[in-house]
């Protein structure tokens, strides 16, 4: 059988896109399973389910500038709203995102953000514009690259909820960066994803916003044009973007 050197490199290249996919179809909150966002059944569904993960379109993996919209909550967000709705968490709490699949050797940080929704609620608001994020958690390379530990246990990844956070609805922005072909710029693929919360018995602190997305990553951050396959030392060097995690959470 032949086949044209067109549609090798064609099937590669699609084998390739798949394999770089990853999303949330699910979260825990207290062992208790609840959907996130299924990309190949939630945005075909009619009418389209109500979900507490941000929207993330079928035919594309991950987001690649960093001053992209999409940046913010993934491709897809502005367009396919979640819903009304929200998964209520205890202030010191924890949220689990569960992936669908993360392929070994897509080595990066994991970082969690958070941003409190105007009055109007998390539902209808973008989250794209302004300095609404501060960072509430990362994980780093400690011998070994977040991302892989989160690909050798079951593709779930624990968001912390600090305890004395005040009480409302925030939406979570959690965020894989894959370094695989980082060591160009442009060649970091971020995987964010927004979850919609309703804190409840939390404390005083009310944050004040850091961060904007966009606006908080540069193409050429250190966190973000980096070679992950000069050896440990080297590793063990980085510094995920964002800066650093909001100094006075409690957990
Ligand atoms: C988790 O537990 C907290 C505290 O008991 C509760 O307020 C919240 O509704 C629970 N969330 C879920 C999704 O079960």
């Amino acid at each position: 059988m032949l086949f044209s050197a067109s549609a090798i490199l064609a099937a590669a290249a699609f084998v390739g896109e798949v394999a770089a996919h990853g999303y949330v179809p699910f979260i825990r909150i207290n062992g208790t399973t609840i959907p996130g966002w299924d990309v190949t059944k939630d945005g075909y569904t009619n009418p389209q389910p109500l979900r507490v993960v941000r929207a993330t379109k079928a035919d594309s993996g991950f987001v690649s500038s960093v001053n992209s919209g999409e940046i913010t909550c993934s491709i897809g967000n502005s367009k396919l709203p979640p819903g009304p709705i929200t998964a209520t968490v205890a202030a010191g709490g924890t949220v689990t995102a569960v992936w669908n699949t993360w392929p070994v050797g897509h080595y990066g940080p994991i970082i969690d953000y958070i941003a409190k929704c105007p009055a109007s609620g998390c539902s209808s608001w973008k989250a794209d514009t302004g300095k609404p994020w501060i960072k509430i958690g990362q994980k780093t390379y400690n011998g070994e690259w977040p991302s892989d530990t989160l690909a050798k246990n079951g593709f779930t990844h624990d968001i912390k909820i600090p305890r004395n956070l005040a009480s409302g609805d925030y939406l979570i922005r959690h965020e894989q960066i894959a370094l695989h072909g980082a060591s160009s710029a442009g060649g970091a693929q971020f995987y964010p994803v927004c979850i919609q919360i309703t804190i409840v018995g939390g404390g005083s602190l009310v944050p004040q916003g850091q961060l904007g997305f966009p606006g908080a990553y540069t193409t050429n951050d250190p966190g973000i044009l980096f070679n992950p396959y000069r050896g440990d030392a080297a590793n063990r060097a980085y510094v995920p973007p964002g800066g650093p995690v909001y100094s006075g959470l409690q957990f």
